[in-house]
């Protein structure tokens, strides 16, 4: 279905002059949402601000996977009672996946009855309709769906970046891993169509856009429900024809899912960067089946082995989460040594965190708070010492970078990324801003390079 943006129409003209703010919580879906959610605000006639103060619409765009990310937006709710109370006229939105966990709407509004519109992940395209409602009629609006819709295509959307830009290609997971709440709040998996996907990134291009991220939770499974025959390889083959089109990236694979003709493409496709993100969770056989990952370690070893041989360069990034319910000490030392033996160039790790009505929320041998913290810390150190020695590797070299903006540190640097995705600030001049260039690696930090021009 075609989004239409005509039947809002009529609130362009009031809206001019008019502010909103948005915050953002959570993984790229939920700031490739964000960004549509800001780009139907603009095309109502808003502009977008980085100042609360200034705003006549606060917009909290949530994530339930942890807890702590729920934590933060009830800080944040409560935060908004003195902006409230200042302008009574201020519009205050929340959405995104916290909204579609049973019982949290009615808990928000019980709690923070001053919010104005609650919606969830299934309808956020119907943002500007509430918005209307909400100003026309004075009315508080609470609409969540139990269920996935079809695909809304043409959102308008307004880009962070205008040299790289994210690209959903399907919605949802049927995984059903035990300890996570995606499912539940995401829906079940579908893809776009090809011709939508191909449209959009051409698009893209046509605007300048250098590289993209395909984005999906289980990008391997793309296709499956289509009427097209199609799979996520030949996917990647079709995006590489693109022409101007430089780099091309995705996340997330499935271990269960990534296959032989996935690493080919990566392979033989001169536009797909050297870079797999490729969540483990566990290096333990037994915590594996126990999060229902369908995977073992020995398969998960020979991906990341087959990566290495057909891909040198590859970098390999991973998720893990330690404190599983269940997890002992033999379970946890599996997954120190599966970080030693991949030497990941990055990883995202965390503690776990029990989720309602998940299968690993009901489990008995909940490991303590303590323990999970140790094991957390121990899980750190291992792998940033495989960081910082895969980041030396680069002292000395030439790498070519797609220049992204100034460094997030130091606003007179400028920062981009290597092709297999490490970040590299170096002094140059704005001008550069969108380029691909090539760099002298002078130094390895932590957790970046530093560059110089050639
Ligand atoms: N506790 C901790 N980490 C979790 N993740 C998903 N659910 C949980 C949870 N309940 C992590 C996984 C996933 C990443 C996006 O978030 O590692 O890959
Ligand atoms: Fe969650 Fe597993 Fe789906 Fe990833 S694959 S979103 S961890 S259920």
């Amino acid at each position: 279905m075609e989004f239409d943006i005509k039947k809002y129409k009529d609130t362009k003209k009031s809206n001019t002059g008019k502010h909103f703010f948005i915050t953002t919580y959570g993984c790229q879906m939920n700031e490739e949402d964000s960004e549509k959610l800001s780009g139907m605000l603009k095309r109502i006639g808003y502009t977008k601000t980085e100042s609360i103060e200034d705003a006549s619409i606060v917009l909290f765009n949530t994530c339930c996977v942890r807890e702590n990310a729920e934590n933060k937006v009830f800080g944040n709710l409560g935060m908004m009672k003195k902006y409230k109370r200042k302008n009574p006229d201020l519009i205050i939105g929340i959405c995104g996946c916290m909204m579609q966990q049973e019982g949290m709407a009615d808990k928000v509004l019980k709690t923070f009855p001053y919010v104005d519109i609650i919606f969830g992940t299934h309808n956020s395209y119907k943002f500007p309709e509430y918005l209307n409602r909400v100003k026309t009629e004075g009315v508080q609006v609470k609409e969540i769906l139990n269920k996935e819709t079809e695909i809304i295509e043409g959102i308008p959307i307004d880009r962070e970046n205008s040299t790289k830009a994210f690209v959903t290609i399907m919605y949802g997971c049927n995984n059903f891993c035990t300890y996570c709440i995606v499912p539940y709040v995401r829906g079940r998996e579908r893809s776009r169509k090809s011709e939508e996907i191909i449209k959009e990134i051409k698009e893209l291009v046509s605007k300048g856009y250098k590289e993209i991220t395909l984005l999906g939770q289980n990008v391997n499974s793309y296709g499956k429900g289509l009427e097209e025959t199609i799979d996520f390889a030949k996917l990647l083959r079709l995006i590489n024809e693109i022409d101007g089109l430089e780099r091309v990236r995705f996340m997330t694979s499935h271990p269960k899912d990534l296959n032989e003709d996935v690493i080919s493409a990566i392979k033989e496709c001169d536009k797909l960067c050297e870079q797999i993100h490729l969540p483990v969770q566990s290096g333990s056989n037994r915590i594996l089946k126990e999060m229902n990952r369908h995977y073992d370690r020995e398969r998960y070893m020979y991906l990341i082995n087959k990566i290495k041989e057909e891909i040198p360069n590859a970098t390999i990034t991973t998720d893990i989460i330690v404190g599983f319910p269940g997890e002992t000490e033999e379970d946890f030392n599996d997954t120190l040594s599966l970080v030693k033996e991949v030497g990941y160039n990055a990883a995202y790790t965390f503690i776990y965190s029990r989720r309602n009505h998940t299968p690993a929320d009901r489990m008995e041998n909940q490991v303590p708070d303590d323990v999970k913290h140790e094991r957390f810390n121990k899980l750190v150190q291992a792998v940033n010492e495989g960081v910082i020695r895969s980041n030396k590797e680069y002292e000395g070299k030439i790498v070519e970078i797609l220049v992204e903006g100034p460094s997030k540190n130091d606003e007179t640097k400028l920062m981009g990324r290597t092709r297999n995705g490490k970040l590299v600030n170096f002094a140059g001049d704005k001008s550069l801003i969108g380029q691909l260039i090539n760099l002298k690696i002078v130094r390895a930090q932590p957790f970046s390079l530093v560059g110089e021009l050639l």
